[in-house]
C-alpha cells in the first residue's frame, strides 16, 4: 500500500468540520489506538456511519468528482455518508492532518460507489478494506439491537498471536477469550468469529467477514488483526482493547507452560446467557473446543 508523505497540521479551528463531535470522537479513537500500539504504520482502519442529522451539519454535503466503484455493492447504504480513514494513512498522522488523512464519502443509490464529499486533501482515496467495512454495516443494520455506527480494524499483536497458537475455528478462539477473564463474555457474548488467513483488501475478505460478522461481535483475521464493531466509539474501542487484553492473558497462561488447572465452570456462562436474557451465542456456552492449553 502507497504511504502519504508530506503532512500540513491542521488545528481543529481551521476547518468546522473538524468541530463536529462525531469527527473530535473519531480522532480521539486514532490517537488512543495508536498509543495502544494497535497500529504499526499505515495497520488498521475506521469508520464512522453518519446519523441524518449528522449529515446536516456538514458545510458542505454535495459529493464532487467522479463516482468510483466498488469491489462489492451494499444496496442497504445506499446515499449513507461515512467518514472513514484513508488508504496508506498511518494512525499517527490522523489527527494531526485529517483533512489530508480521512475523508467522508457518499455512495449512490444503489450502494455500488462512492463519491467524496470532505477530505483526501491531497489525493488517494478511502481505506483498501472500504468493503468490509460498509459490508459489515450492511449486516449489522439488519439487526436493530445490535446497530453498528463504528467499524475498527487494528492489528493488535497478542490477538495477532493467537492465529499462530489456535485452530481457526471461532468457537476455540472465543472460548480462549472468555476464558480469559470473566468480562469477556458480558463485553462480547456473541464471541470473535475468525477468517483464514487470506490477501487483505477488497471483496473475498469482505464476504467472509460479514458473514461472521451476522453472528459474532468481532471477527479475527487469522495473521492480520481484528474487526470491531460497535454502536458508539466506546463501544467499539473497548471491545478491541478487551479482546486485545484478554489474548494477553491467555498467552501469559500459556507461557508459563502449564496446563489449565482451574478454569471458568461452563455453570457461569450459563448464568451469564440468563443474565442477558439469552442475547450470547449459546453454542459456545459449553467447552469442547479444540484449545491446546486443555490437553
Ligand atoms: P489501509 O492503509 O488501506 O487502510 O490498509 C491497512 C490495513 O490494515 C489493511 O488491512
Ligand atoms: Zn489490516
Amino acid at each position: 500500500m502507497p504511504m502519504n508523505t508530506t503532512w500540513t497540521a491542521q488545528e481543529p479551528g481551521s476547518d468546522p468540520v473538524l468541530a463536529l463531535p462525531f469527527v473530535r470522537e473519531f480522532l480521539r479513537l486514532c490517537d488512543d489506538g495508536f498509543r495502544m500500539r494497535f497500529h504499526e504504520r499505515n495497520g488498521g482502519n475506521l469508520s464512522y456511519w453518519l446519523r441524518q442529522e449528522e449529515i446536516r451539519m456538514l458545510p458542505e454535503k454535495e459529493p464532487k468528482g467522479s463516482w468510483i466503484p466498488m469491489e462489492a455493492a451494499v444496496p442497504a447504504l445506499g446515499g449513507e455518508y461515512f467518514l472513514i480513514t484513508a488508504s496508506g494513512s498511518c494512525f499517527r498522522n490522523i489527527s494531526y492532518a485529517p483533512a489530508e488523512n480521512t475523508c467522508i464519502i457518499r455512495l449512490n443509490d444503489g450502494g455500488s460507489s462512492w463519491q467524496l464529499v470532505w477530505g483526501l486533501r491531497n489525493g488517494g482515496r478511502p481505506t483498501s478494506e472500504l468493503e468490509s467495512h460498509l459490508q459489515n454495516f450492511a449486516i449489522r443494520a439488519q439487526q436493530p439491537e445490535r446497530e453498528s455506527r463504528v467499524m475498527y480494524h487494528a492489528h493488535p499483536a497478542s490477538v495477532i498471536t493467537l492465529s499462530n497458537l489456535l485452530p481457526q475455528d471461532s468457537k476455540t478462539v472465543t472460548r480462549a477469550l472468555w476464558s480469559s477473564m470473566i468480562e469477556c463474555a458480558f463485553i462480547f457474548p456473541y464471541g470473535v468469529g475468525v477468517v483464514p488467513c487470506m490477501i487483505p483488501g477488497g471483496a473475498k475478505i469482505s464476504g467472509q467477514t460479514a458473514e461472521q460478522m451476522q453472528t459474532h461481535d468481532a471477527v479475527l483475521w487469522a495473521h492480520h488483526g481484528l474487526f470491531c464493531a460497535g454502536k458508539d466509539f466506546d463501544s467499539a474501542f473497548g471491545l478491541m482493547e478487551t479482546i486485545d487484553k484478554a489474548a494477553e492473558i491467555y498467552l501469559k497462561f500459556l507461557a508459563s507452560g502449564q496446563k489449565r488447572r482451574y478454569t471458568i465452570p461452563d455453570a457461569i456462562f450459563e448464568e451469564i446467557a440468563q443474565a442477558l436474557g439469552g442475547k450470547m451465542n449459546m453454542a459456545y456456552v459449553h467447552g469442547g473446543g479444540d484449545d491446546p492449553a486443555d490437553e
